[in-house]
């Protein structure tokens, strides 16, 4: 059940990574397209005055392994102590702790995009928060799954979590593999229903994975240096290096 939710959460990073970069570089236009930009009339002004300026001063506005105070992520995040029940309890703390960090970025957002991942994000942070509590109750006795949600704001309150509750995502837990971690229907499943704020239903394991969600590709902004050269050049340049190394 870890190794599948540790894939669900790659595919995580790499939503917060796009919605970061739509966020950042807006609408695409056209008025950039061309002859490397004007750079002379400072087109990127306002970003000397946003909080965490290197965002767009080293990262061109692109996701980067950082917090929200450009501090890189690094070992000291990771916990894990070799006890089953006290790294289960520490994921649980992790799922808790995720689920209020994104109602508070929720709360500073008003973005459609932002609020659309935030609202996603919920719905499943919640599965995850729900099948770490109950595997604690399997391995403990102890009914973990009580204490959600943590804080106590019903997804249900959320417009953007609303379609996801409809379709059923909070009672889904995908194993993201074709054949491995069927037994997890062992703990999600086995007559444990949704969380009596949620849609009520018995949750369910699926095998494999949800299908995955469009990916907007972003138009260059020369004026940034991003990207500096168009891929086709890329390749050729590739090309014409690949030949000269035979
Ligand atoms: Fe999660």
């Amino acid at each position: 059940m870890v190794a599948a939710i540790t894939a669900e959460e790659l595919g995580h990073v790499e939503l917060v990574s796009n919605g970061v970069a739509m966020l950042n570089n807006g609408p695409d236009t056209d008025e950039d397209e061309e002859n490397g930009g004007d750079i002379s009339g400072a087109p990127f002004e306002d970003m000397k005055d946003i909080r965490l300026a290197a965002s767009f001063f080293a990262n061109g506005g692109g996701a980067a392994p950082i917090n929200s105070n450009g501090a890189s992520w690094n070992n000291d995040f990771i916990t894990t102590t070799g006890n089953v029940v006290f790294d289960l309890l520490h994921n649980f703390h992790l799922e808790c702790g995720a689920r209020l960090h994104k109602l508070r970025v929720y709360e500073s957002l008003t973005d459609p995009t932002g609020r659309e991942i935030c609202g996603y994000l919920l719905v499943r942070g919640s599965v995850h928060a729900h099948a770490y509590a109950l595997a604690l109750k399997k391995i403990t006795g102890v009914e973990i799954e009580k204490m959600l949600p943590v804080p106590n704001i019903p997804l249900g309150n959320i417009p953007e979590c609303q379609k996801y509750l409809d379709e059923g995502s909070h009672r889904r837990l995908y194993t993201f593999s074709p054949d491995d971690y069927k037994e997890m229907s062992g703990i999600w499943g086995n007559g444990e229903v949704a969380l009596p704020t949620d849609p009520q239903g018995e949750l369910e394991v699926v095998e494999g994975m949800p299908d995955g969600g469009k990916i907007q590709q972003l138009a260059g902004v020369p004026s940034a240096f991003s990207p500096d050269y168009a891929p086709e050049e890329m390749l050729e340049i590739a090309e014409k290096l690949y030949k000269a190394s035979r």
